[in-house]
């Protein structure tokens, strides 16, 4: 059943996102978006395990092919981008073939990497089975392969033609790894919709026991927001920046841990913990705001992992890297209010230094 579809315009196409329960048993959710007579799915193991005989199913009058990708973000490279490229080769697949990446973001970066280049540009659709890709990854049309040097250095921007998001999905999900996409869902409502945090309030426990209604709801309230949000900035020149709320002190510890100790979700939580508490440092954000956001952030189960908390000056050198200080200005996304994020550049270097040296004194998630 199709709880709630969405369809976002851009120049040349559109996307069509569709998030509800037992969706690969409708045929015409798919099967429209589908082009040519030929598909590859790309995939991995422990998905396919669950998830491939449905979508094959539904599949039967195609010539469909499946690849599977090994498990890890240390896999979203270039070489197993080029497998993907490989096997449609391989394959004798056409220009007219689409290309559909069943799994989470990682799958849906590297399949979508591989659909815009293959013969100039194949019909790619993204079928999300994490939160992290069902809030976030499919949507937006971000696609990219790591390198040796960084994360995410190769890519382009390229629009799935649909994202086919089923919460029933979730179930099989790694509890850890849902817990961490619980960040990026207290982000939106962080960011841009102060209704949605409130709902997320009331509702957290029964997100955590994965009810399909609040999943659904949940689900789809970030996939309109992320897509409003695309629509007005796809090649994310300037509004789309305020999605990255926590992500550079985020990134900064996953830096720290080597991508290793902390999920991506994980850090995105310290990160917005402590962008509300250098929101709140300005004048922004009252102190019963700042007990609201850390009190949903713990509700969620996150910022309990233990991890190493670089020191300020790291941060600080992590920051300039991502090239978020520059010439000494710094641009930091933070809070105005529940529901109003703003880049900002007022907050100066030595103002940053000792904040998160008080923070790593003071231990980042205490009031
Ligand atoms: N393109 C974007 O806009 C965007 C946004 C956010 C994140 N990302 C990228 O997404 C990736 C992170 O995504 P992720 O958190 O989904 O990680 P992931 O794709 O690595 O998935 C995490 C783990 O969960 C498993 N898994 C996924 N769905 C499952 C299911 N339903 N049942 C059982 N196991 C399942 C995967 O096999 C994997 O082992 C990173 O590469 C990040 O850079 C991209």
């Amino acid at each position: 059943m199709i709880y709630q579809s969405t369809a976002l315009h851009f120049d040349k196409q559109s996307c069509h996102i569709y998030v509800g329960e037992n969706l690969l048993s409708q045929p015409d959710v798919l099967i429209p978006h589908i082009t040519g007579h030929q598909v590859m799915i790309v995939t991995q193991d422990t998905i396919a395990e669950h998830y491939l005989k449905p979508l094959q199913a539904l599949l039967s009058d195609y010539q469909c092919d499946v690849i599977t990708l090994p498990q890890g973000e240390q896999y979203k490279t270039i070489e197993q981008w080029l497998k993907i490229l490989d096997a449609l080769i391989a394959h004798n697949h056409e220009r007219s073939t689409t290309l559909i990446a069943l799994g989470g973001g990682m799958i849906g970066d590297i399949t979508g990497f591989a659909a815009a280049c293959y013969q100039r540009g194949t019909n790619f659709i993204q079928i999300p089975t994490s939160l992290v890709a069902q809030v976030d990854a499919a949507i937006g049309g971000k696609t990219a392969v790591n390198h040796a040097t960084g994360k995410n250095k190769m890519g382009v921007i390229y629009q799935p033609s649909c994202v086919i998001s089923d919460v029933n999905f979730l179930k099989t999900l790694p509890e850890r790894e849902f817990i961490a996409g619980l960040a990026e869902v207290i982000k939106y409502g962080l960011v841009c919709d102060a209704t949605f945090f409130v709902w997320l309030e009331k509702n957290m426990s029964a997100l955590l026991a994965k009810e399909n209604k609040t999943l659904q709801h949940a689900i789809a309230t970030c996939a309109a927001l992320k897509a409003q949000v695309v629509q007005q900035d796809e090649k994310d020149l300037g509004l789309r920046h305020i999605l990255n709320l926590g992500h550079t002190f985020g990134h900064a510890l996953e830096t720290a841990n080597e991508y290793q100790v902390i999920l991506h979700g994980e850090a995105v939580a310290i990160g917005i913990a402590l962008a509300t508490k250098l929101s709140a440092e300005l004048g922004w954000l009252t102190s019963k705001d700042v007990t609201r956001i850390l009190q949903l952030l713990a509700q969620a189960n996150l910022v309990k992992t233990v991890f190493d908390f670089p020191s300020a000056a790291d941060f600080i050198r992590t920051m300039r890297q991502d090239k978020k200080i520059h010439a000494g200005k710094l641009n930091l996304i933070l809070l105005k209010s529940i529901g109003v994020a703003v880049k900002t550049s007022q907050v100066s270097e030595a103002q940053l230094m000792s904040f998160l040296e008080n923070e790593k004194k003071r231990g980042v998630i205490s009031e």
